[in-house]
């Protein structure tokens, strides 16, 4: 499928692991996610830290609005939160239907919750340059 530069766009949302819901959902999430993703040209990144997720999307935005609808419903997560939503020039992640990391400090993400917008977006590529994404 093919995406128009001037259609792409990208969604950064934060949400935290549904209360009693076991870490080993995230392989199902990510197994599910990768799978769907690749038919509808998504790609993104998730970055888990034992309790919240952080997640980046990017594609055709028919294709990020309607995947984001069906996440928003997920109950294997709560408190989702979108900081930010808007074009992108370029994909940011083009090797990965979703790239997955889980990042140790637990303050990392705590912190990127508090921001939106751009600094939301400044937060999160921050956040890139110091992990070691696995797609
Ligand atoms: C944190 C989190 C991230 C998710 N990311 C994606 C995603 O990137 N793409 C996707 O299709 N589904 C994702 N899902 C799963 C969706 O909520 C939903 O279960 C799935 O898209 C339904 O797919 P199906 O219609 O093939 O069963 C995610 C769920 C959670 C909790």
């Amino acid at each position: 499928m093919h995406t128009s530069p001037t259609d792409l766009q990208e969604i950064i949302y934060v949400s935290t692991l549904a209360t009693g819901a076991p870490v080993r959902f995230v392989a199902d999430i990510a197994m599910q996610a990768r799978c769907n993703n690749r038919q509808a040209d998504i790609t993104g990144l998730l970055v888990f830290d034992g309790l919240h997720f952080c997640q980046q999307l990017e594609g055709g935005a028919r294709d990020v609005a309607a995947t984001m609808a069906r996440i928003q419903d997920d109950p294997r997560h709560r408190n989702v939160e979108v900081l930010h939503q808007g074009p992108l020039d370029q994909r940011r992640f083009r090797r990965f239907s979703l790239g997955y990391t889980s990042v140790e400090d637990i303050e990392l993400l705590e912190r990127l919750q508090r921001l939106k917008g751009q600094a939301a977006v400044q937060a999160f590529v921050d956040l890139l340059s110091g992990l070691d994404v696995d797609g």
